[in-house]
């Protein structure tokens, strides 16, 4: 079942808690990272009708302080983001969670698609601390994320790709 934007929040922090467990199940065992941010975004952006972005921005390995698109579900996203520019690549350079609920105000922004209103972006970090990727949504209206999305997001993508 979706969760809509007319529920009560306990209602998205179930579904979230419902969905950890669906999306853990459906990768026990699959050690490819790909395989893992794919399966991330699709289960995510189906269950929620506030997702309009989904996706990862990972880090280049060939390339100094740069995030290049990895899986995601949506319109065409940039390919590549400079750590330190736009929401993304703050997320990357101060590797901490960016809760933006007007991007219109956020000094920098990059307007991938002039739709997006207001977008969380969550560091992702391996089992030894090192980043490894961004994890992007981004809504169609605005302040549609919150502590709730944050903690979520933050725990899930811990125990996918730390855990
Ligand atoms: N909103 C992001 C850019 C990526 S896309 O929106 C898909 C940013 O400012 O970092």
């Amino acid at each position: 079942m979706a969760y809509v934007a007319r529920d009560r929040p306990a209602d998205k922090a179930a579904r979230y808690a419902e969905l950890e467990d669906e999306i853990l199940a459906v990768l026990d065992g699959e050690p490819d990272r790909t395989a893992r941010m794919a399966t991330v975004a699709a289960m995510l952006a189906d269950a929620f009708d506030h997702y309009f972005w989904t996706g990862f921005y990972v880090v280049d390995p060939a390339r100094e302080a740069e995030l290049v698109v990895g899986p995601y579900q949506g319109t065409l996203g940039c390919l590549r983001i400079a750590f330190g520019r736009g929401v993304c690549g703050t997320a990357a350079a101060e590797r901490r969670t960016q809760l933006v609920p007007d991007v219109h105000a956020f000094p920098g922004h990059i307007a991938c698609d002039g739709r997006s209103a207001s977008e969380i972006v969550v560091p992702v970090f391996d089992a030894a601390g090192e980043l490894i990727a961004v994890f992007d949504v981004d809504a169609t209206t605005p302040a549609a994320f919150d502590e709730t999305d944050q903690a979520a997001l933050e725990r899930l993508l811990g125990k996918v790709f730390a855990g």
